[in-house]
């Protein structure tokens, strides 16, 4: 068997670093870090060398030893972050070659496509020098980590909460944001990797604005939707200054974020999963890596009275079809059905305020992702049971159970309808609208079992 790697990380007490360093320590590897100051916090058997990366007598000692080496350094905060960043990896270069390490792993941001932000440039230039060096180097290139304790979701989640927020030119560049606990994966995966050389792109499942970030941020705070003012004057610099004044993030930090949004950040370079394994499971939704980043759970089934409706439909289908059908609702290829019906009372909702009807949804929804209109609440794949809460604007909380059950040579569609309503307005509602919604669930359920039976 071959011996666990050992790990040395550079920017151990960063956002990204910590985490690393419990998921190496937690997957038994020996694990040395690099810190400016005692670090409080790390478990007990991590060495720790107190230094700093400038120095290459400290990169050296730290590099010593270690089979991997992650280098997550950033100086953003410093005038000159570019000239100090380039030292550090030189430097680093050079101590890895010298102490016989084996990898080196590199997390930056996308390679810039022409004209670009200082920030991005220095980053890719770290890359540069690291992959012509002597020891082989592997450059991550993430755009936006979602993660809690990051800088950027601080002053999303921060913008998220204004009631009435600017909305200069530079916000609606798209990006492809990525969870936190898919970046710790890929990094797992470089360590136990024999030797890789290159720069790979990790890039979330969407593509989204910044402005869409804030505004699906908001949703999912439960913020009603800002008044976004197009601000074409509204600089870079206004808005790390006062992102500096109002947040825990300084101005020096923020500045070099917010103008690394003048261009999109698009993945340009191989994308990682043809050199690593993808998380198993996939990729984390936009949403469930805002949620875990925001610190927002999944609602929970509110408790109260309800009205509640089931209807069954038995199908020719095998239960595994039946489960297929359910689980293929949303999305393009999905629509619920009666689509007409749907696209209403979407539209409908977009005129209340709410998100509308089409969304779209993952390639395999899990609790906490959107489907369209809901959001899972809950998926059992062992009793073939998903359950979707409405996020669509109603005075109370509907809930659609769908569950393949078997029977006999076929299967039986359990299809539960749970309303609980908020206010006396939830109770005229629910009967308000029961002839038509009695139409639509019977057509849904139909459809459903049409579908499963369909398929081959
Ligand atoms: N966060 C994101 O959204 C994101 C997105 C894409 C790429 N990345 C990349 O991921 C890496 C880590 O980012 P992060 O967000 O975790 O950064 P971070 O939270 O700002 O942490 C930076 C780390 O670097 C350390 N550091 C800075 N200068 C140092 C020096 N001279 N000597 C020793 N340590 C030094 C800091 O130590 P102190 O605690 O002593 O300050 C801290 O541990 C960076 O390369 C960044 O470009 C991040």
């Amino acid at each position: 068997m071959t011996p666990a790697p050992r790990c040395a990380v550079l920017g151990a007490t960063g956002f990204v670093g910590r985490a690393l360093v419990a998921d190496l320590a937690a997957a038994g590897r020996p694990v040395r870090v690099l810190a400016r100051a005692a670090a409080p916090g790390f478990p007990r058997r991590i060495g720790v060398t107190l230094g700093d990366a400038t120095d290459p007598g400290a990169l050296e000692t730290v590099c010593a030893g270690a089979d991997v080496v992650f280098h997550l350094v950033h100086s953003l905060g410093h005038a000159d972050f570019a000239g100090r960043d380039r030292a550090i990896a030189q430097h680093l270069a050079a101590a890895a070659a010298a102490t016989g390490v084996r990898q080196l792993v590199y997390l930056g941001g996308p390679r810039p496509s022409a004209t670009t932000s200082p920030h991005l440039a220095s980053r890719s230039e770290v890359a540069g020098i690291l992959l012509d060096g002597e020891v082989p180097a592997i450059a991550l290139q993430a755009s936006m980590i979602l993660g809690r304790g990051s800088a950027g979701v601080e002053l999303l989640s921060r913008t998220a909460r204004l009631p009435v927020r600017p909305r200069p030119r530079w916000t609606t560049r798209r990006s492809r944001p990525v969870a936190l606990a898919d970046v710790r994966h890929y990094l797992r995966a470089a360590a136990c990797h024999p030797p890789l050389r290159g720069r790979f792109d990790i890039s979330g499942p969407e593509t989204i604005s910044y402005d869409g970030l804030v505004r699906r941020c908001a949703r999912l705070l439960g913020r009603p939707a800002a008044l976004a003012l197009p601000s074409p004057f509204w600089s870079h610099g206004t808005a790390a200054r006062i992102a500096g004044l109002t947040s825990p993030v300084p101005a020096a930090v923020a500045g070099p974020l917010f103008a690394s949004l003048e261009h999109d950040l698009l993945p340009a370079d191989t994308p990682v999963e043809s050199v690593l394994p993808p998380p198993p499971g996939g990729p984390t939704s936009l949403d469930n890596a805002l949620r875990a980043a925001l610190g927002v759970p999944v609602p929970p089934a509110p408790a109260g009275p309800a009205y509640q409706e089931e209807r069954t439909r038995p199908s020719q289908a095998a239960p595994h079809r039946l489960w297929q059908a359910i689980t293929a609702l949303g999305g393009d290829h999905g629509r619920f059905p009666p689509a007409p019906a749907w696209a209403l009372r979407g539209l409908l909702d977009g005129l209340l305020g709410g998100p509308g009807a089409y969304r779209g949804r993952p390639h395999r929804p899990v609790a906490g992702d959107v489907v369209d209109f809901w959001t899972v609440r809950h998926r059992d794949d062992t009793h073939r049971e998903l359950v979707l809460t409405a996020d669509m604007r109603l005075p109370g909380d509907a809930e659609l159970t769908l569950r393949a059950d078997p029977a006999g040579p076929g299967s039986l569609l359990r299809q539960r309808v749970r309303f609980t309503p908020a206010s006396p307005l939830g109770h005229a509602y629910w009967h308000l609208q029961k002839p038509a919604h009695d139409r639509v669930f019977a057509w849904l359920a139909r459809s459903i079992v049409r579908d499963a039976e369909d398929r081959p």
